[in-house]
């Protein structure tokens, strides 16, 4: 395997300023039967004395069956010349094609048996320890600009999953 083992500060080091720029795979499942989806939102820090990474799935989402089903995750950052990939997972369901396959992606498996890619830069495997919905009735006057226009009509409201960095493979 290309990856090695990385310690889960540096991991969230490098995550950080992928968010919201080239992004990251969230996938969740087992090595026969997973599903990946393109995330935007996360955090990554420290937690209840854990290095710690939170991660948002809107209950639509294919992705959401296996993030209930599942006790890992795994966030995967892919190349900047793996665009397409990036954009195929994060405009398409894992109910109507095969992404994984779509975008040529290798199935590995860390910790827990959970599923990452071969072909990423950058991996955390986290043991999921808490969910949360987010709550409409929490939304203060000052956060209603920010917050409010996510939803409404386009869905629901995502559940956050933060899991324990139990594992961190980068590519340097
Ligand atoms: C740049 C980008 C960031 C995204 N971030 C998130 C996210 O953080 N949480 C989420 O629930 N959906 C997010 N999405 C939407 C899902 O990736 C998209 O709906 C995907 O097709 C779901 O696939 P699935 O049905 O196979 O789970 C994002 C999409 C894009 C393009």
């Amino acid at each position: 395997m290309r990856l090695h083992h990385t310690d889960p500060q540096t991991a969230i080091r490098e995550l950080l300023p992928v968010l919201g720029q080239r992004n990251a795979l969230l996938t969740a499942g087992t090595a026969d039967r997973c599903n990946t989806m393109t995330i935007g939102w996360g955090q990554a820090g420290r937690l209840w004395g854990l290095q710690t990474c939170t991660v948002y799935v809107r209950p639509e989402r294919y992705t959401y069956q296996f993030t209930e089903e599942q006790t890992y995750f795994t966030v995967s950052v892919l190349p900047e010349d793996m665009k397409k990939a990036m954009s195929l997972c994060g405009t398409k369901s894992g109910r109507d094609m095969d992404k994984i396959k779509e975008c040529g992606l290798t199935v590995r498996t860390g910790a827990g048996g959970a599923p990452f890619f071969e072909e990423a830069e950058l991996v955390l495997v986290c043991r999921t320890l808490y969910t949360q919905d987010l709550n409409p009735a929490c939304v203060l006057p000052a956060g209603e600009d920010a917050i409010l226009p996510h939803y409404g009509a386009k869905g629901g409201w995502h559940r956050a999953y933060t899991g324990e960095i139990v594992e961190a493979y980068s590519f340097t």
